[in-house]
């Protein structure tokens, strides 16, 4: 059962209302993120961004994943992240990969809708869920691409959704990528309204950072997956910081086996007390 799509996701009972999805660059970071969501027989989402596939190969990145979760009881998504090159989105489907976002945000309206549900007729013949995103999410993308904020517009949502079919959709209601300088305004009620309005299910990008109590209000909202990148790429470099202090011979492997348990500490906690406390 291992790797599930994740339009199934929501039929298992353990999976409250929301899903935690969360971006992987190295083994480390996959391992610590795998060992939490399997001791906790939570389903996660593990997340390649396309900066990640391009930069160290999207099989053997997809490779890693799947080789390390395919043995386990716990289900897991294996998921290709903000993709805007729809070559590598057919790529991923043909890999085997449950779940694809085409970001099409860039584009003009018209143009994304276009190419979102080129992708979705084609994921949907395998069951692969689709993620699409209107309105750049604030904050630079992986690509580098600054974006100012912009909240979704719950008409644009209504079509987007309605012309495309996707699954799930990337909404702007206050996020953004990276770390908050100041104190982020939410806006609950869009969340709320866009929800109510369409069939595909809302995605919060750019959780990092944001409080317990944030979180929790925008599933309370209507959020159904929740993406969090910055906090373990943090997680991880911090934890080698600290294990560095202490290197007493030349072995990397103790300092990076110290990343791999402050990770799964950090998601343990996230899981604990965003996604199953709801
Ligand atoms: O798609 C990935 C997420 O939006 C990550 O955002 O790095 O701010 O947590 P974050
Ligand atoms: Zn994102």
């Amino acid at each position: 059962m291992a790797i599930i799509s994740l339009k199934e996701v929501f039929d298992y009972s353990f999976v409250k209302s929301a899903i935690c999805s969360f971006n992987f660059v190295n083994l480390e970071q996959l391992y610590g993120i795998v060992a939490a969501a399997d001791e906790l027989q939570t389903p996660v989402v593990l997340m390649i961004s396309q900066k990640t596939a391009l930069k160290y190969g999207l099989e053997v990145m997809f490779n890693l994943a799947k080789s390390k979760v395919e043995k386990l009881h716990t289900p897991f998504v294996i998921h290709l992240d903000h993709a805007k090159n729809i070559e590598l989105v057919e790529k991923a489907i043909d890999l085997g990969f449950s779940s694809v976002m085409f970001d099409g945000s860039s584009l003009s309206f018209d143009e994304n809708i276009k190419k979102t549900y080129e992708v979705v007729k084609k994921a949907h013949r395998y069951g692969i869920a689709v993620e699409g995103e209107i309105n750049a999410i604030y904050g630079k993308e992986e690509d580098g691409t600054p974006s100012a904020i912009v909240y979704t517009k719950v008409k644009d949502a209504k079509k987007f959704s309605e012309e495309t079919e996707v699954d799930f959709l990337a909404v702007s209601v206050g996020t953004k990528h990276g770390l908050y300088e100041g104190t982020p305004s939410l806006r609950y009620d869009l969340i709320n309204e866009i929800s109510n309005s369409i069939k595909s299910k809302l995605v919060m990008h750019g959780c990092s950072g944001l409080t317990a109590e944030q979180l929790r209000k925008s599933i309370q909202s209507g959020i159904k997956k929740l993406n969090f990148g910055t906090e373990v790429m943090l997680t991880q470099i911090n934890a080698i910081k600290k294990s560095l202090d202490n290197l007493s011979k030349p072995d990397i492997r103790p300092i990076m086996d110290s990343s791999i348990e402050e990770i799964k500490a950090y998601v343990k906690n996230t899981i604990n007390s965003i996604c199953i406390s709801q």
